[in-house]
């Protein structure tokens, strides 16, 4: 009936996302800052994460939220710049050590297990005015940036992701151009930082665990976005083939080297060369490690961490015209079946969590999975009693439950996104995640619990669903 003795049930938030303080007591400025500073209407009202919910002064307020979840695990991210204002360690600003300490520190005092992120799409604004994820400089910066931390805060916290959806944050920010620096550079810019960002990613786990990991004795990994995918007509071999696809551009792009051999898929590699032969580029667009990079990429994660939303749809769509970008080196197009519920832009489908979870079983040798992020939006003005959202989590749990005992999946942990409402980047606050709600109009951001919180209160004291299955 219950899930397996000693699961974890976390909740997740992002510094920029809830921090506030965006130039308290030192704190240098990040990417974020300066793009929702800049205004032109690319974020709903053009709002920005300046206050967000305040927890830079409220830290006791959301510890006072944790708590009457009962989550056994609370993951948040440091923010880069609040500790290291330009990016390096030439200057630390003491009172983001402090800040962070404290957290880590009250956590530990309730029985609550911190999960810390390091990265989580807020790059320093001096690192980034010197190329950001497109230079490969930022790799080492990364590293100095990974070591402090672990030394800093490892004696006391044991679970780390480096990069948060590295993969996802590779195309938005760097492709796509729809999060800062919002400079597009489709076709090229999504995989050369990806580039750097698995090797960062690979530096900071090898920096663990040569220099921290006998004394600290934690887990490093990188978290990655991941929706399922099914062909559109099950029946098309066509679309069989671009579901693989689109579960290789994506996910296995950035877990293969990492897990399997320091290599990018076989048919990421060949789809782009050909691509890129099309449109006259002397070589793929698409970088290639050397071996010894592969060498020093392999292996470098401790758990898989996985990021679930969403499920999609996909059909072969051929690239005639030889178009840039990820999709079209792809020639996937994607799209969600009409059936499925739309919650605040987020199609509603609790069995393709479970998919996903088997496919990396079978395709990683069935690693110990984290979900480190999973939610469902409102839109606002949100209802306390969010019943419909809550019926999500429970059907999400129920996968979960088949999951682990079904298919032999070893999850160990399931992290909800998020504890409080806060700032969805482009969405701004229009969209909440909470299990908790915060009113941005108030100047104390009092925290409300939704329904949802009850009910996930009472899913951690019984570790698992009432009555189940
Ligand atoms: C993830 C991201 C989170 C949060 C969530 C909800 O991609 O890591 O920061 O915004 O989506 O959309």
């Amino acid at each position: 009936m219950a899930f397996p003795a000693g699961f974890g049930w976390g909740a997740a938030t992002a510094a920029y996302q809830v921090e506030g303080g965006w130039d308290a007591d030192g704190k240098g400025p990040n990417v974020w800052d300066t793009f929702t500073h800049q205004g032109g209407e690319r974020i709903f009202k053009n709002q920005t994460g300046d206050v967000a919910c305040g927890s830079y002064t409220l830290w006791e307020e959301d510890l006072k939220c944790i708590k009457q979840l009962g989550l056994t695990h609370y993951r948040f991210s440091l923010s880069w710049s609040r500790l290291l204002p330009d990016g390096t360690t030439g200057f630390i600003n003491q009172k983001g050590i402090d800040y962070y300490n404290k957290i880590i520190d009250d956590l530990l005092a309730n029985q609550v297990t911190p999960i810390v992120t390091l990265y989580h799409f807020d790059l320093p604004q001096a690192l980034e005015d010197k190329g950001g994820w497109l230079s490969v400089a930022t790799i080492e910066s990364f590293n100095e940036y990974a070591r402090f931390c672990f030394s800093t805060f490892g004696d006391r916290v044991k679970q780390w992701i480096t990069i948060n959806e590295a993969n996802l944050f590779a195309l938005l920010a760097y492709d796509l151009g729809m999060f800062p620096p919002a400079i597009p550079h489709q076709g090229t810019g999504g995989y050369q930082a990806a580039h750097n960002l698995i090797k960062a990613h690979a530096r900071a786990w090898h920096s663990y665990d040569s220099l921290f990991r006998k004394e600290q004795k934690g887990m490093v990994s990188l978290s990655l976005f991941a929706g399922w995918v099914e062909p559109a007509d099950p029946n098309s071999v066509s679309d069989q083939e671009a579901a693989k696809r689109t579960l290789a551009f994506h996910l296995d792009f950035f877990a293969k080297p990492i897990f399997i051999d320091g290599d990018y898929p076989e048919v990421v590699k060949s789809q782009v060369a050909a691509m890129s032969q099309k449109q006259g580029y002397p070589s793929s667009r698409l970088p290639e490690f050397t071996e010894e990079e592969k060498r020093m990429i392999k292996g470098t994660a401790d758990f898989f961490a996985v990021q679930y939303y969403s499920s999609s749809l996909v059909k072969h769509q051929e690239n005639d015209k030889g178009e840039l970008g990820i999709f079209q080196d792809a020639e996937i197009e994607i799209f969600p079946d009409p059936s499925w519920i739309n919650l605040g832009g987020i199609y509603v489908v609790p069995w393709g969590i479970r998919k996903l979870l088997k496919y990396i079983k079978d395709t990683y040798n069935n690693p110990v999975i984290y979900i480190t992020e999973n939610g469902f939006p409102q839109g606002d003005p949100a209802p306390l009693d969010d019943t419909q959202r809550w019926e999500y989590f429970r059907q999400t749990f129920q996968e979960l439950f088949k999951a682990i005992h079904l298919d032999k999946v070893d999850l160990k942990l399931y992290c909800a996104w998020a504890l409080l409402d806060n700032f969805e980047w482009r969405q701004g606050y229009s969209l909440r995640f909470g299990f908790f709600h915060v009113d941005f109009e108030d100047p104390e951001r009092r925290r409300v619990p939704y329904t949802s919180a009850k009910e996930y209160a009472k899913v951690i004291r019984n570790n698992g669903l009432e009555g189940h299955p």
